[in-house]
């Protein structure tokens, strides 16, 4: 059994040590999938007013779904659909405060309000994307981008 108790003090610090965590989880594990569930289970149990927390794999050239936590969801986007398109697409990370403003946005779950998605890009190529939901509008910080920006380095080299 796994019992992180992450209750730090500030965001910075609480990246940091969920960071920590997620590095204990894989370390000396190399199957993607064990190593994305876990990822996905320790980050949805960590961070505050999330209601989403999962993978979406690259697979030729189309986002599938992959592990999470939360309600079932899309199973599969291509790279001109939805936050998750964008991400991958653009290679860099969408912080989006009001998802229903943003032009494709795809509605998993309608208690979705903000998300944040990082890419997983390995020797220059995209392997997936990290995508985390909010029930709450503006939810993620650039606090939380610096924090999810280290989360996806450390996950691109397992995933
Ligand atoms: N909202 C995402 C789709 C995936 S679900 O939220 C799990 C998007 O537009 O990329």
């Amino acid at each position: 059994m796994y019992d992180f108790k992450i209750a730090a003090a500030d965001t910075t610090t609480m990246y940091r040590d969920l960071a920590s965590a997620l590095e204990g989880l894989i370390a000396g594990e190399t199957d993607s999938i064990a190593n994305m569930a876990n990822a996905s289970a320790l980050i949805f149990e960590t961070l505050p007013d999330v209601n989403w927390v999962g993978f979406y794999r690259n697979v030729g050239g189309e986002l599938v779904l992959g592990p999470f936590q939360g309600r079932p969801a899309c199973i599969r986007m291509t790279f001109d659909q939805g936050v998750c398109g964008a991400a991958a697409k653009s290679g860099q990370i969408q912080r989006v405060e009001d998802v229903h403003v943003f032009p494709g946005h795809i509605a998993c779950d309608s208690a979705s309000n903000s998300e944040i998605v990082v890419p997983l890009i390995r020797d220059g190529k995209l392997i997936g994307v990290l995508d985390i939901d909010s029930p709450k509008k503006a939810r993620f910080t650039e606090e939380d981008e610096v924090g999810v920006v280290n989360l996806g380095k450390i996950l691109s080299r397992v995933v």
